[in-house]
């Protein structure tokens, strides 16, 4: 019985070899055939990647799914400080959930006087506002006649070395203190020489940050003085951001917002072209000369990283990898080449950098072929932030008669 068994088995088994065989080999047809048709769909994606841009769309994190996202919000731009992209953002998600902004007449809010509710567009047909953000100098009086009680406050700060070069580049032509130095070496070496409080354009020359924070930037600088200004700030502001951090930034905004991963996703608008990095004597010299700045940045910086250690180091080394993941998935299907261009290189005029100055300011070239909503989407996140204002301006006040081109008064800062 038992050999008569195995026999069976035996020829049981031969005959399964060669089927086996013809197994093994029609699977082995299935799967080229199969890699082949994704290969196809891969060529065909890259024409038409439309369901990408949805399909990428990660899913929300934890914590995303158990708070409110906040829609009532008050940022700060400050000048030179990465403001734009953080602007972007903003414009951005209040276009999309058709939030209300409180607009400037033409693009800045009548800088460098300090903020006055009237200088809202059409601020006395509405009580409130939803998202107040363009270039003004911050008076909380003000803006609190404009922003509901539950608003939330931040902003964003720059090491004042840096920032005074970009400054001192940018604002040439329009601050006197930078007008009459020869060049920005001899400017370091003897500001005091070259500034005089008060005279024009000189907010851009010392103290900026102080200044746009509605401080009087001229103060002489003492350990009382400077701990009184951060001591306001803190009291009215929940989050003080850092350009030099820009995406641990963007991850605890996306915390304190609630925001989804994607609304904090952006490209690096209104950069400019590369420069000479400082040297080291230079640095302290700035950092000197903006003594309250400087003083306001070492103490915003130390509350930052508490934060982070708050948040969990980890867990925010993790959420840097997802933004920067999702910035590059976003770029291969937004964007022709992977860095800004010069404006000339830009056809399409709805996205051409507003240039200012001698400086050349970048921007981006946003792919042609895509489908009209992933578009739609990419063009988005590359608009400059004035085009944008008109495009808010336009949809709050349509038909009305919008600053449009005169952009030669109130430029982008
Ligand atoms: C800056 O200007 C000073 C005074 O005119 C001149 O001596 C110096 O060579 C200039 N430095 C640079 C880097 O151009
Ligand atoms: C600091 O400066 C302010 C304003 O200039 C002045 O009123 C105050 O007396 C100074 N405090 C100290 C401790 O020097
Ligand atoms: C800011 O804080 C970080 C972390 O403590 C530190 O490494 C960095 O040097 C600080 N930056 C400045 C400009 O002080």
């Amino acid at each position: 019985m038992v050999v008569r068994k195995i026999r069976r088995e035996k020829r049981t088994m031969r005959f399964l070899q060669p089927c086996r065989l013809l197994i093994l080999g029609i699977w082995l047809l299935v799967l080229m055939v199969l890699g082949f048709t994704i290969q196809l769909m891969g060529t065909h994606c890259q024409k038409s990647p439309p369901q990408i841009l949805i399909a990428l769309r990660p899913l929300p994190s934890p914590s995303e799914q158990t708070c409110r996202p906040k829609s009532h919000i008050v940022f700060l731009k400050t000048h030179k400080t990465a403001g734009s992209t953080v602007l972007n953002m903003l414009h951005r998600y209040g276009d999309r959930n058709s939030l209300t902004f409180a607009l400037p007449q033409k693009y800045q809010f009548y800088y460098p006087n300090l903020f006055k509710h009237q200088y809202v567009k059409g601020y006395y047909m509405k009580p409130t506002y939803d998202i107040l953000c363009h270039h003004m100098r911050f008076n909380l009086p003000e803006v609190r006649k404009l922003m509901p009680a539950d608003s939330f406050y931040f902003t964003i700060l720059r090491d004042p070395a840096t920032l005074a070069e970009s400054s001192f580049s940018y604002y040439r032509s329009v601050s006197s203190a930078f007008k009459k130095a020869p060049n920005f070496t001899e400017f370091i070496a003897h500001p005091s020489h070259y500034y005089k409080p008060g005279e024009k354009g000189n907010q851009h020359a010392r103290n900026f940050q102080w200044f746009d924070l509605g401080l009087n930037p001229d103060t002489p600088f003492n350990e009382s003085v400077a701990k009184a200004g951060v001591g306001g700030i803190e009291r009215t502001f929940h989050l003080v951001l850092l350009s030099e951090y820009f995406d641990e930034s963007m991850v605890l905004l996306k915390e304190e917002l609630c925001w989804d991963l994607d609304d904090v996703v952006t490209f690096k608008l209104n950069t400019r072209e590369a420069s000479t990095p400082l040297e080291k004597r230079e640095v302290e010299r700035l950092r000197a000369w903006n003594a309250l700045d400087w003083y306001l940045y070492v103490h915003f910086n130390r509350t930052f990283w508490e934060k982070v250690e708050r948040f969990g180091r980890e867990r925010m080394d993790t959420e840097v990898r997802r933004l920067r993941e999702r910035r590059q998935e976003l770029a291969e299907i937004c964007l022709e080449g992977s860095n800004p261009v010069r404006a000339d290189q830009i056809r399409e005029e709805g996205i051409r950098p507003y240039q200012f100055g001698k400086l050349k300011i970048l921007g981006w070239v946003v792919k042609r072929d895509l489908e009209p909503d992933t578009r739609a989407r990419c063009v988005q996140m590359v608009t400059p932030e004035l085009r944008y204002k008109d495009i808010l301006d336009e949809k709050q006040f349509p038909g009305a008669d919008i600053a449009g081109s005169d952009l030669s008064q109130q430029g982008s800062q």
